[in-house]
């Protein structure tokens, strides 16, 4: 095939928090021997504070100032797995940025699995609840956001490798057609 974009591409997952990015990408840094860097942590890196520190302190909008920074200085990298935080999708320039240089990958999960995932979990103090019908609504309030990324992978009752697997073809897939089309 002719064309073909450079190897150095990256591979960015996004999707709700819960839907697994961090471990994928985790497992796909370690199955291909690729370098991985979540934004999240570039956030925490840059502030001095994690998400959950900076959106309690400084408000929602100064995390998302500070993310999109992140969010810039991932996709200046090259050949790297790129893990997302969950509203990285928010934005829609986030996600110009990040498929200048990257494959964006979604992953979902339905309200049950999240539920069950985020259950006494991490904190997430932009979730009102972690019960099924209060992820359902969140879910629905950010549908469209997320509905803008075209490659989808669920991962309900899924294989961390397995998935991670699946997620390289469908990045090797893809690499090509993306730098073609020059988004
Ligand atoms: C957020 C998701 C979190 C983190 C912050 C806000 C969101 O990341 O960035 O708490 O708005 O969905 P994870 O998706 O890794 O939990």
């Amino acid at each position: 095939m002719k064309d073909r974009a450079p190897a150095a591409r990256n591979l960015v997952l996004l999707g709700f928090m819960g839907t697994g990015k961090t471990s994928l990408a985790r497992t796909l840094a370690g199955l291909y021997g690729l370098p991985w860097v979540d934004t999240d942590r570039l956030v925490e890196a840059a502030a001095g504070l994690s998400p959950a520190e900076l959106i309690r302190s400084r408000g929602e909008g100064e995390f998302r100032r500070l993310e999109g920074e992140a969010v810039r200085r991932a996709a200046a990298l090259e050949g790297h797995v790129i893990a997302t935080g969950g509203g990285v999708p928010l934005r829609e320039e986030n996600l110009r940025t990040l498929a200048r240089t990257g494959v964006l990958i979604l992953l979902t999960a339905s309200p049950r699995t999240l539920a069950q995932r985020l259950a006494g979990g991490d904190d997430r103090p932009l979730l009102a609840g972690t019960d099924a019908a209060s992820l359902a609504a969140k879910l629905e309030e950010r549908r469209a956001a997320y509905q803008a990324i075209p490659l989808a992978l669920a991962t309900d009752g899924r294989d961390l490798e397995d998935l991670a697997r699946e997620a390289w073809q469908l990045f090797l897939r893809n690499r090509g057609r993306e730098a073609r089309d020059g988004s």
